[in-house]
């Protein structure tokens, strides 16, 4: 007769170690999303904006912790009327239709940008918003 208790010790190990490998698969998927946003930043955004907290602005203020932040409040930078007299908060719903076309989200804008792959806007947004995350 089989030993059991062999066979049922090696299975929980078996599921241990799938298990293991699994979360280390979905860090690594996540950190790969994480790169891919960045990049994505760096690409779409990175020539007016920098998300680097030690930075100072560009041609737009510096975007680091920007998600849930109130617009334009970033102090000493000049923004446009359309954005100095807002009163809404960076979020999903705010900041999709503003990369979409922010002239046309908030006509007088001074920012002029357009980015019609929605895929290319939630890797942004999620990248913003992973800045603002509390770590
Ligand atoms: C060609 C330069 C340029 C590019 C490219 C650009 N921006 Fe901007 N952005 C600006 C300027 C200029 C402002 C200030 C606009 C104003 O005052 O009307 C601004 C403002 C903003 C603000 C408001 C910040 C605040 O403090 O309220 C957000 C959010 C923002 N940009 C996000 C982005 C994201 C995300 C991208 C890339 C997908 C991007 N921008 C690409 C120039 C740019």
């Amino acid at each position: 007769m089989r030993d059991l208790s062999k066979v049922f010790g090696h299975r929980r190990c078996a599921v241990a170690v799938c298990a293991s490998l699994l979360t280390l698969y979905a860090v690594s998927a996540r950190a790969e999303d994480a790169a891919a946003g960045k990049q994505q930043f760096l690409t779409s955004c990175g020539v007016c904006h920098s998300s680097d907290p030690a930075a100072g602005a560009r041609q737009g203020p510096n975007l680091f912790g920007v998600y849930g932040r109130k617009v334009g409040s970033i102090a000493g930078f000049k923004y446009s009327n359309a954005l100095q007299s807002g009163d809404w908060v960076w979020s999903e719903a705010t900041l999709d239709p503003w990369i979409t076309n922010s002239q046309e989200a908030h006509p007088g804008t001074f920012m002029n940008y357009r980015q019609t792959n929605p895929e290319k806007r939630k890797l942004v947004i999620e990248y913003l918003k992973s800045l603002s995350a509390p770590k």
